[in-house]
């Protein structure tokens, strides 16, 4: 249906790493069965995903959504060659995704003082504690261990996050031993230049990847202002679902639809199959009880 236009300056392929499963399902109101997380994971990888994030080993009464994370883990069918990493914030999180067999963690860290203590019940400076530990021990047991850094443009509390900060955090979370660093629009108010200049200011793209939550419909946008700078990793979420909750007006993530839509206008290679996951989303929004706020999959859904 798509005819490619080639820009300058892209990435040939773009890793799109999907968060729908943790995400994306930690933010919704209605209780979803195991049974349907590990169809909703299954679905993702026979789309063509190579990287699906689970789940999460966080404390199951900060998000009681996810508290399933050990029996989705025991019941879901893990698919050769297909990454399944997990959010592990402290030791205690690590064991318990060490006993499920986990094989890749995410760490994520906070770029602002208030975040620290609403997500992790830390101080800035003392995530770091909680961190190291975990980071340390996982690459002991030969885990690979990506660190996100959140509220990157801004903070509902603190109002624009400056850019020294975020970068300071980054690097700190990054010299722990993590493989990459996700840089986190978790309230959606970041714009394309902003991107560039926070790119920059990282030294250029190597080991980042971006994760842009969509609640200014800015996502696609600073996702191409990221790619133009040489990122080639992108988070997104199936059917745009997501948000965080602890993070006041933060909606979806970024819909892996809106973006594989125009990485394939692009010519950018994925890998995925654009029929499979609108399929998919139309399958999870029936599930959830609301129809997918990504644009592409109302423009492809059939019609009642
Ligand atoms: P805390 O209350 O400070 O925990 O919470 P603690 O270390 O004081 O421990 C208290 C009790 O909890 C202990 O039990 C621990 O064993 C237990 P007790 O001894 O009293 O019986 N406990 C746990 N149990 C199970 N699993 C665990 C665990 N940890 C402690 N992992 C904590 C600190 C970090 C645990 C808490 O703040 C927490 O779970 N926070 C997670 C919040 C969260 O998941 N937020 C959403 C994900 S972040 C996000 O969405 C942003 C992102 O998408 C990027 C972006 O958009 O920017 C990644
Ligand atoms: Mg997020």
């Amino acid at each position: 249906m798509q005819e490619p236009y080639r820009m300058e300056g892209l990435p040939q392929r773009v890793t799109v790493y999907e968060v729908g499963p943790r995400d994306g399902l930690q933010n919704e109101s209605a209780v979803i069965p195991v049974e349907v997380k590990a169809e909703f994971v299954a679905r993702l990888a026979a789309a063509g995903h190579r990287v699906i994030e689970a789940t999460s080993f966080v404390h199951p009464k900060w998000v009681p959504q996810l508290a399933d994370a050990a029996e989705l883990l025991t019941s879901m069918e893990r698919v050769p060659g297909v990454r399944y990493p997990v959010l592990v914030p402290n030791e205690r999180g690590l064991d318990r995704a060490l006993e499920h067999g986990v094989t890749e963690i995410a760490i994520f860290g906070s770029a602002t003082e208030t975040f620290a203590a609403k997500n992790l019940n830390r101080t800035l400076d003392s995530q770091f504690e909680m961190f190291a530990p975990v980071v340390a021990r996982a690459l002991e047991h030969g885990l690979k261990v990506r660190a996100y850094v959140s509220m990157c443009f801004g903070d509902p509390w603190e109002g624009p996050t400056p850019i020294a900060q975020v970068v300071e955090t980054g690097r700190r979370l990054l010299d722990l031993g993590c493989y990459e660093l996700s840089l986190g629009d978790t309230i959606g108010v970041g714009t394309p230049g902003h991107v560039s200049a926070l790119i920059e200011a990282f030294g250029g793209p190597d080991r980042l990847a971006v994760h842009f939550h969509d609640t200014y419909g800015q996502a696609l946008a600073n996702t191409l202002a990221a790619l133009r700078a040489g990122v080639s990793v992108v988070d997104a979420s199936t059917g745009g679902i997501g948000g965080c909750p602890y993070a006041e007006s933060a909606t979806g993530n970024l819909a892996t639809e809106d973006l594989v839509w125009m990485l394939h206008g692009l010519g950018v290679e994925t890998g995925l199959n654009l029929d499979a996951l609108v399929e998919t989303s139309t399958w999870l929004a029936a599930r959830l009880g609301r129809p997918s706020p990504s644009r592409v999959v109302q423009a492809l859904s059939p019609r009642k």
